[in-house]
């Protein structure tokens, strides 16, 4: 296999040599027309929605494509030694997959918040997992264990390389529907960005970019307002994977000379795209991969009415119980459907385990029985989860008192 040269920007020559290197280690994800009168509603009429469904790439997300376009490029003793990488998880899942398809090893450092459906993922693909007490301390960390393991450190989003791999998607994109208007992308640190813009301006110069963020990590937009890669201090968003605490100069140039806009989606407008994406396009994916959804309900709207619009679904990486407590909070404020509001709030009139905190917060409810705000609904249900497990507890101690005076009356008998 000989190495495809790294341009500095990506050109389509040096994207398609990538896309063929990469082979099939990953897979060319299909493309949908959302056509569905929940959304003709959302976005209203004379707008083509085509949905990029990259949740379906090997792994759940889009991120092999970045980390075997590395990899792949490595020297064999290089490749041989191993790799590392800092993750909150998807890309820690994407490098124990590489290393797994190419033969080594990889030893990635995860913050001890990392979901743990995804720190199991990655050890069930043979990643050695360190979990240490933040993101900040688990790129010390990854440093460490390059130095003194000589591994490769494969960073997440960073790189000309990642940026070819991010670009196959964009350019998977333009090729399968060649006249989009308007692609919206998903930006944690800007890589998945950077490749994909870099693609479709190339492919199709008129055709705009906007790059989405979540308002509690939205370092892209900070960076392109200062002119250059700045940093956060703290990351407040359900989008896990979107909460990178810093932008990177390569990153960081290719999105401002072919990002368009940036733009800004709060949590409850991911949750609410979480469920129109569930009840109306039938997938199910984690707060990240609703992101561009959420941007073209809210603030690219009216700026997109009546054009065709690529969206990238681009993870699907979330374990069930925490889907549904976000879909169950966003069908239980205003915007929710009816029918789902409706049997939801059926479903929590039957709750029999109501917390002191629960029972309070439950009778604020207005008169359709909605709660304020998603906050004060996910207080309520946390509190009468404790709640109900606490009496769960209790009861079982019940019963096993019960058992043993049983069996002590007997055998007295
Ligand atoms: C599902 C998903 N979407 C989007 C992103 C953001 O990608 P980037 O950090 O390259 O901007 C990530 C990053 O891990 C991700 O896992």
């Amino acid at each position: 296999m000989s190495a495809v040269p790294a341009a500095l920007p990506p050109d389509l020559p040096a994207i398609r040599a990538t896309r063929a290197r990469l082979g099939d280690l990953v897979v060319t994800t299909p493309v949908r027309e959302w056509e569905e009168p929940a959304l003709a509603r959302e976005v209203g009429p004379g707008t083509r929605v085509f949905l990029k469904e990259e949740l379906f790439q090997r792994t759940g997300t889009f991120k092999p494509r970045g980390a075997l376009s590395v990899m792949l490029n490595l020297p064999k003793d290089a490749l041989a030694r191993g790799v590392t990488a800092v993750s909150a998880g998807n890309h820690a899942i994407a490098v124990a997959y590489a290393a797994q398809v190419l033969g080594t090893t990889a030893k990635v450092a995860m913050p001890r918040t990392a979901n743990p459906y995804r720190v199991e993922k990655c050890r069930e693909l043979g990643a050695e997992v360190e979990l240490v007490a933040d993101v900040h301390v688990a790129f010390t960390r990854v440093k460490q264990i390059e130095a003194e393991e000589a591994r490769t450190f494969v960073h997440p989003f960073e790189g000309p390389r990642t940026a070819l791999g991010t670009a196959t998607l964009g350019l998977e994109l333009m090729e399968q529907v060649p006249d989009l208007e308007a692609v919206v992308v998903p930006i944690g640190g800007g890589g998945l960005c950077a490749g994909v813009a870099a693609a479709v301006k190339l492919a199709r110069p008129d055709c705009r970019v906007f790059g989405v963020e979540p308002e509690g990590a939205d370092t892209m937009r900070r960076s392109f307002a200062a002119g250059s890669p700045q940093a956060i201090d703290a990351v407040r968003t359900i989008a896990d994977s979107l909460g990178a605490p810093h932008a990177a100069p390569y990153s960081f140039g290719l999105c401002r000379r072919h990002v368009d806009d940036i733009v800004l989606v709060s949590d409850d407008a991911l949750r609410q795209a979480m469920l129109l994406l569930f009840a109306s396009a039938k997938l199910a994916v984690e707060p990240a991969g609703a992101a561009a959804t959420a941007a073209l309900l809210g603030p690219l709207r009216d700026r997109l009415r009546g054009r065709r619009v690529g969206i990238i679904v681009c993870g699907a990486n979330i374990d069930a119980a925490t889907f549904s407590v976000h879909l169950a909070a966003a069908a239980l404020t205003s915007r929710g459907t009816m029918a789902q509001e409706e049997n939801l709030m059926a479903k929590a009139r039957r709750t029999t385990h109501r917390s002191k905190t629960g029972k309070k917060l439950y009778a604020k409810r207005d008169a359709k029985g909605r709660f304020k705000d998603i906050q004060t609904y996910e207080r309520a249900h946390r509190a009468d989860l404790a709640h109900k497990s606490k009496a769960e507890v209790k009861a079982k101690r019940k019963r096993g008192v019960k058992k043993t005076s049983r069996k002590k009356t007997s055998r007295k008998k």
